[in-house]
């Protein structure tokens, strides 16, 4: 999809010729809204007739409008005049239209002094986010929606350049979003670790990134104990992918992004019930998340460097699987006793955060659909954010903000430790069921001492179950807003 900004004026809007138009309102009263008076007259005839309210989130639909050159009118009332209401108010308008004939749309605003650059983030991740279709094992699916060009209508030349910027950093988010999401909803017999690999090196290879596949014999050459005792009950051969973005001096210390890429997660021994088990395709959101992040900084090249670390492997029941209450030796020489082979996440990334430790980082960020305490936690509106560092917690935290993809913290006090001792190793791997996330965040806090780490749960944003069920290409949008603050 193509977008631009283009310096209309209110007072233009009626003289566009374009399929669509979205005017984005704002809650409230009738004479807070901006709007030249072919479209006043169209609201407020809406309002008085009882078909349009100001309220958040309600939406109207006019066909040929009068006294408007646009084929296609849509009103949508925004809670208020910020971005992230902004977004929700582009997504209800064009969901008023998407099975319609609209091919370009443009979208404006009766609040347009102001649209700045996040306001143009928004749409675009509103736009592409509806726009999206999976087809990959599907024929039948409905093609890809008509749109093709989205055009955010602002007051002046000036504002334009601003909003420009804003569209090209959503634009490469965008395409981040779309490569994990498009990863993440592969059915598992497709998405195999093997597949992740190769996705990696094709990144790689369009982007100029440098790209390593460690095979299990170098895993095991590495001592990663932990990490091959997951993927030993599976058919499909380990992947440990190691990407690296260099867009900054060599001697600069890099960011690590390290994605849980358990490409199907059966429980092990510790079966899972059957029920929604098919969702456990998902269970690589991390690794789709790191993958889709280096997509957009291929598009964006900021001065900074990157390293992605994926492990990635399946967890399955079988002969030769590891069995609760086996005894495993992880990388960084700490034994683990493995009492539930379902808290299988912890286990690979706990040898890839050790591996991390080559790089000498700036800091260390894991992303993992880690637990279902999580989503019990926080529902699937924000991510679980734990870090011992608050100025990195904060960091993430704003990006996460500014995105539009949240985050919340959790602690990690040192009293949550308890919970992983063990008679027979250094450690457990599970701690009990009170405060699961927090004691999974604990776990893999011990194989962070060398460098400032932080952990994302992303076990409730990654997906989507019901009638919308389907990858969100979360956290790339946080994630790339992250880099990019550590950018010189
Ligand atoms: N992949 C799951 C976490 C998960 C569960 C994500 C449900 C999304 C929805 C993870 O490997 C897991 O099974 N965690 C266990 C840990 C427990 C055994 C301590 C869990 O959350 O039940
Ligand atoms: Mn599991
Ligand atoms: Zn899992």
């Amino acid at each position: 999809m193509e977008f631009r900004a283009q310096a209309a004026g209110s007072q233009a809007l009626t003289a566009i010729a374009t399929d669509a138009l979205i005017v984005v309102l704002s809650a409230g009263e009738a004479k807070a809204q901006q709007l030249a008076p072919a479209l006043a007259s169209l609201l407020n005839d809406a309002l008085k007739s009882g078909d349009l309210a100001l309220k958040t989130g309600r939406t109207l639909y006019i066909h040929r409008p009068a006294g408007v050159k646009a084929q296609r009118l849509v009103f949508v009332v925004a809670a208020d005049t910020g971005a992230k209401a902004f977004k929700a108010a582009v997504g209800a308008g064009y969901a008023a239209i998407k099975q319609g004939g609209a091919k370009q749309v443009v979208v404006a605003s009766a609040f347009e002094a102001a649209l700045g650059a996040t306001h143009a983030q928004a749409l675009v991740a509103a736009l592409s986010d509806a726009a999206y279709v999976y087809r990959h094992t599907k024929p039948s699916a409905p093609a890809a929606p008509m749109l093709a060009k989205a055009t955010l209508a602002v007051a002046d030349a000036k504002a334009a350049k601003a909003v420009g910027e804003g569209l090209a950093r959503g634009q490469a988010v965008a395409a981040g979003v779309e490569l994990a999401r498009e990863c993440a909803n592969r059915p598992a017999n497709h998405a195999t670790p093997s597949f992740l690999a190769a996705e990696a090196k094709k990144l790689a290879k369009a982007h100029g990134f440098k790209c390593e596949v460690l095979e299990r014999k170098d895993c095991e050459k590495l001592g990663m104990g932990s990490f091959l005792a997951v993927s030993q009950g599976s058919e499909q051969p380990p992947k440990f992918i190691v990407l690296r973005y260099e867009g900054a001096a060599k001697t600069a210390a890099p960011i690590v992004l390290v994605g849980k890429g358990i490409t199907f997660d059966t429980g092990g021994i510790s079966i899972k019930p059957s029920a929604e088990m098919d969702e456990m395709k998902f269970d690589m959101g991390g690794a789709a998340s790191v993958l889709g992040t280096f997509r957009a900084l291929g598009e964006l090249k900021p001065r900074v460097n990157v390293v992605g670390l994926i492990p990635s492997c399946e967890n399955m029941p079988d002969g030769r699987a590891i069995k609760p209450g086996d005894v495993v030796t992880s990388m960084s020489g700490q034994t683990i006793e493995i009492l539930n082979t379902d808290a299988e996440g912890r286990l690979i990334l706990c040898d890839a955060l050790t591996y991390a430790e080559r790089f000498k980082p700036a800091a260390v960020v894991d992303i993992a659909t880690l637990t279902g305490a999580c989503v019990i936690a926080l529902g699937h509106h924000r991510s679980g954010l734990f870090s011992a560092d608050d100025a990195l917690a904060a960091s993430l935290q704003a990006a996460g903000d500014e995105s539009f993809d949240l985050a919340w913290r959790m602690p990690l006090d040192d009293e949550y430790e308890e919970a992983l001792k063990s008679n027979f190793a250094d450690m457990g791997n599970v701690g009990g069921r009170a405060g699961g996330a927090i004691t999974a965040a604990m776990f893999l806090k011990k194989f962070t001492a060398k460098y400032p780490w932080a952990h994302l749960d992303i076990a409730g944003t990654a997906w989507k179950s019901g009638a919308a069920k389907g990858a969100t290409g979360r956290p790339v949008p946080l994630l790339t807003h992250f880099v990019l603050s550590k950018a010189r």
